[in-house]
């Protein structure tokens, strides 16, 4: 039986992994680790919940003996445009707090659920349909972290036997906790202008094309990988996953289905801009289909009807 722990449960990810993990194994044994001291009612009260820092070992291996935990799910990271702000801050937490996890989880025997990112790649990668093996150059602190992270888990893997297995996820868009300092933020931002002020003014070119992902997807992509068998997976860590390809013009196009009035301009953020030129337009993930049959549900039009759906009764919007 599995006892998992999310660490970084507040965060965009883990606040709805959380949820969906504690779904399908039961609440109790899932422990919500994040970093807040007031979590959300629904992570707090529906399960356990503990302050879990990546960077407090001691905190964090207390509470792995304390519910006797066999599965991690490490999603605490600085985001790509955080990353460049401070970029020591970004591979402490990124790289040391990914060591400190792997070191309990061999100590304590764990398996662990580490998230790489498009912003693994960079100058030489191919830009569209990219290989699931190719060049990887991240021009990012953030991307060098993760491609960091892709080889500490390789490594564990290889040399300890770590149960280590990761997905790279393209930019994620989600209506519950919102991202924070991604360069894909502004697929995100854009429902809740275009829901509240009709308009949005985005930091990148109409024609900056981005691999992204709806969140339901993203949450699949963990928990399948995890329940695969074993003796399938070839790659283990930085599994491509894609879902849908688009740019700002195109995103904003598709919203206005059901918000005609949305108006869109344009500041392009010229850090943020030369992020996403340096990343992929979309990822070729068949070695995660054939691997662990990974497949998703949600394309560009299903997942805008969604969100609309969705803000609207979070906003109280008619
Ligand atoms: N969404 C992330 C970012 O924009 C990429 O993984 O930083």
């Amino acid at each position: 039986m599995k006892n998992i722990l999310v660490i970084g449960a507040t965060g965009q990810i883990g606040s709805e992994l959380t949820l969906s993990l504690r779904e399908r194994y039961g609440a109790a044994k899932v422990v919500a680790g994040g970093h807040r001291r007031t979590p959300s009612l629904e992570l707090a009260d529906a399960g356990p919940y503990e302050i879990a820092n990546c960077l407090d070992i001691q905190a964090l291996a207390d509470i792995i003996k304390k519910y006797r935990i066999d599965t991690i799910y490490h999603l605490a990271a600085l985001l790509s445009a955080t990353g460049e702000k401070n970029p020591k801050l970004a591979w402490e937490v990124n790289v040391q707090g990914l060591i400190n996890v792997l070191d309990l989880a061999k100590e304590y025997q764990c398996a662990v659920f580490f998230p790489s990112s498009i912003g693994v790649f960079g100058a030489g990668t191919p830009k569209d349909k990219t290989p699931q093996d190719t060049i990887q150059r991240p021009s990012t602190m953030y991307g060098i972290t993760k491609l960091t992270g892709e080889l500490l888990c390789d490594y564990y893997y290889q040399r300890y036997g770590l149960d280590v297995r990761g997905v790279r996820y393209p930019g994620l868009i989600s209506n519950v906790t919102p991202p924070g300092g991604g360069t894909t933020d502004y697929a995100v931002e854009i429902f809740y202008e275009a829901l509240t002020h009709q308009k949005y003014s985005c930091f990148l070119s109409e024609d900056t094309y981005l691999d992204m992902m709806y969140m339901p997807d993203a949450l699949k992509a963990a928990i399948e990988l995890m329940e695969a068998d074993s003796s399938r997976l070839i790659h283990r860590n930085g599994y491509n996953v894609s879902a849908m390809s688009f740019s700002p013009k195109e995103l904003t196009k598709e919203i206005q289905k059901w918000i005609p009035e949305l108006q869109i301009s344009y500041e392009i953020d010229p850090i943020k801009q030369a992020i996403a030129d340096s990343w992929p337009n979309s990822m070729d993930d068949s070695a995660a289909r054939t691997e662990w049959g990974w497949q998703p549900d949600y394309n560009l039009s299903e997942m805008v009807k969604d969100m609309i759906e969705k803000l609207k009764i979070k906003l109280d919007i008619k």
